[in-house]
């Protein structure tokens, strides 16, 4: 790779309709952090620069299900995302927003320039368009009927029900989400980036250039040409977004896809209006795009062939690390279901705990395929790793030098082999984590620097300083010694992954950040003056667990019972024919029943004792869970009565009870509509 002067990272703008959770933590803004701060302390010049995406038709749809403006809707969630990113440390250089000014002007220049130079065709098209409302509708304004599974509701772009991707065209009875009018087509021009141009360019950049590249994100730019580029539209008809800003494109925005990665330019205008072209128009500038897996096309293959159309220096991106899906308790996570974790509700619920879930994140990362969160597995990691390995380690360390030494960092004298040991281990930990990040590994770093924290704590389990001080106190000041600057390699080595720890642990030692002293043996001069010992971090109890599952379980339990009511209106299909004879064969009457009881050791069986107008007799029936034998005594019901006797349970079963059944397994016994004579004949 190349030398670069400087580091421009940026992350995926997040959709201000609603806030961010642990999925698009995970994904894109836990590993960028970990990467900005690493650069930082290795003294880098780095730009972090991330804001709200704010424009597009699902924001218009909230604003429109709230009666609220878009604006109100984009105002409310970029506050509540700019503040949950501050509370876990995420601390941007820029958080901008895609509604200000500066990314109007930025965006529109971007396409004014474009469209004088030549560089985009035209198309007309005929679209949906809403008659009463006098609107075009995007595809998630139509509604109908799903052309694949038949299910009502499905959307212009995709069926929910069956997961089928649609275009608008294909809906059976279009429907106006606005209106409810049956929508017309009507012409319509757009602008289109002809994608084509670029594919071979694209292939050189990226199949050529970048085999490096993660193999998630290769193997999806590479299926993309593969698959032959397209014109794509730049411009939408919709009235929320950045004006078109040429003459005769009144009623038209720019696509949401076309001025988002411009935002990216527009903050960092923002924060540094006369210098910002330094960071996206030199060569010695490398760019970096963390994002999530959804991204990929836009970053790769979009946004790039905009800045190649646009000329004038625009640099590409040296790597855009893109994280797969993290999941919730083995499910999908659902923003409109509420299946997620969210970040503002994370840190109000686990006030102070912050770096266990930046832990957790990382260490479940979904780097090379979907992974899992769990709450239990988040409980295991924080008490059992960073509580029980870091933490102790480092709360023994200081609390034994308070003990022995007054808080001194005491002598280090002679050198045993476990003292070398433990001290020539730490720059090869150095040195991979090093590679590991150059490279985007960020699971692998986190697990090097938990092993410098496991080698600590077994270090001083090994040489028990405690016991070492009742007979040689020189030999406990240099395991004390050396303990203590393994404190301060953790205090860098931890302060990507947990930035709140690593902070308090440099102040209660008193220690530097700075990468290039990780591993140096004397970090801390004997004499150092260490503050009183804190907890660095502290266990998640089971009721704090709990309560989270708990919620969960609501979620879940809401959606089978939503799934069930759903299940009772499945209708069975219909039977094949049968004749009037073979109908004929069947002898159903009407009966009373005498008595009922339980069937002893079933959960499903009721005895029935039945007046059946010819016999009394005994039918064993399978409906204990719709009835009690008190519900069914006295009632006059149906059977069949001709049908083969069956033992069950022992007991001799003559006849059947006709029962109607719904999708969900509900069962209802049938009666005739006025109590008439036992032994009639049904049919
Ligand atoms: N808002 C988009 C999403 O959440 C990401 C936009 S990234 C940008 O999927 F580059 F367009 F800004
Ligand atoms: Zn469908």
């Amino acid at each position: 790779m190349k030398n670069y002067k400087r580091t421009l990272v940026t992350c995926a703008l997040p959709y201000a309709n609603g806030p961010v959770h642990i999925g698009h933590l995970a994904g894109v803004y836990v590993p960028a952090d970990i990467y900005v701060r690493y650069l930082r302390m290795r003294g880098e010049e780095v730009l972090y620069v991330c804001g709200s995406d704010e424009h597009g038709v699902p924001i218009t749809i909230k604003a429109r299900q709230l009666g609220c403006s878009p604006q109100d809707i984009v105002d409310k969630y970029h506050k509540i995302i700019d503040e949950s990113f501050k509370s876990l440390g995420i601390n941007f250089d820029v958080y901008g927003r895609t509604s200000s000014q500066i990314h109007k002007e930025t965006s529109s220049e971007f396409f004014r320039r474009l469209y004088d130079s030549g560089k985009f065709i035209t198309k007309e098209s005929e679209q949906y368009y809403d008659p009463e409302a006098k609107t075009f509708l995007a595809d998630r304004y139509i509604v109908g009927t799903c052309p694949k599974c038949g299910a009502e509701g499905a959307y212009g772009d995709q069926c929910e029900k069956c997961g089928s991707t649609l275009s608008p065209e294909e809906l059976i009875n279009p429907k106006s989400k606005l209106s409810g009018a049956a929508p017309i087509k009507k012409k319509t021009t757009h602008w289109y980036l002809p994608l084509e141009q670029y594919e071979s360019w694209l292939r050189e950049w990226i199949l050529e250039g970048h085999k490096e590249w993660r193999p998630n994100v290769y193997g999806q730019v590479k299926s993309w040409l593969d698959g032959g580029l397209q014109p794509r539209a730049v411009t939408r008809d919709l009235d929320w977004g950045v004006p078109v800003p040429v003459e005769g494109a009144e009623g038209k925005v720019l696509y949401v896809w076309f001025d988002a990665p411009i935002g990216y330019i527009s903050n960092t205008r923002q924060i540094l209006p006369d210098t910002w072209e330094k960071w996206w128009k030199s060569p010695d500038t490398k760019l970096v795009h963390f994002i999530g897996k959804d991204n990929i096309v836009f970053h790769c293959i979009v946004f790039p062939a905009m800045l190649k159309a646009y000329g004038d220096g625009y640099i590409l991106p040296e790597n855009v690390p893109a994280n797969e899906f993290l999941n919730l308790e083995g499910d999908k996570i659902s923003t409109s279901r509420g299946w997620a974790v969210w970040a503002h509700e994370y840190v109000k619920d686990f006030p102070g705990k912050e770096d266990a879930l930046r832990y957790v994140l990382t260490a479940n990362a979904p780097e090379t395929k979907d992974n899992d969160f769990s709450w239990k597995d988040f409980q295991t990691r924080n008490n059992s790793e960073l509580v029980a390995v870091f933490g102790n380690f480092v709360n023994r360390a200081v609390v034994l030098t308070h003990k022995y030494f007054g808080g001194k960092v005491p002598a280090c004298g002679e050198l045993q082999d476990v003292d070398r040991e433990v001290l020539e281990a730490v720059p090869g930990i150095k040195a991979s984590v090093e590679i590991y990040l150059d490279n985007y590994k960020f699971r692998e770093t986190l697990k090097e620097a938990m092993n410098l924290a496991r080698l600590g704590n077994k270090y001083i389990s090994d040489t028990e300083p405690w016991k070492v001080a009742k007979t040689d106190l020189a030999r406990t000041a240099t395991i004390l010694n050396i303990s203590l600057q393994l404190c301060a390699d953790l205090a860098i080595a931890f302060e990507p992954f947990t930035p709140f720890a690593a902070a308090r642990l440099r102040k209660m030692i008193d220690s530097p950040l700075d990468w290039n002293l990780l591993g140096c043996s004397d970090i801390l001069k004997e004499g150092h003056q260490l503050q009183e010992a804190e907890l660095l971090v502290t266990k998640i109890e089971d009721e704090e667990i709990d309560r989270q599952l708990a919620r969960l379980d609501a979620i879940r339990a809401e959606k089978e019972a939503a799934a069930k009511a759903e299940a009772a209106n499945q209708v069975a299909p219909q039977k094949d024919e049968c004749t009037f004879e073979e109908f004929e064969k069947m002898d159903i009457r009407t009966a009373t029943v005498l008595a009922a009881e339980r069937v002893p050791k079933t959960d499903k069986l009721l005895k029935l004792t039945i007046d059946t107008g010819i016999d009394q007799r005994t039918i064993v029936s399978g409906i204990a869970e719709y009835y009690s034998p008190e519900d069914m005594l006295g009632k006059q019901i149906c059977i069949l009565a001709n049908l083969k006797p069956r033992m069950i349970r022992g007991i001799e079963s003559k006849g059947m009870i006709l029962m109607a059944k719904q999708g969900d397994g509900k069962m209802r016994f049938i009666t005739p509509q006025e109590v008439v004579a036992n032994g009639a004949e049904v049919g």
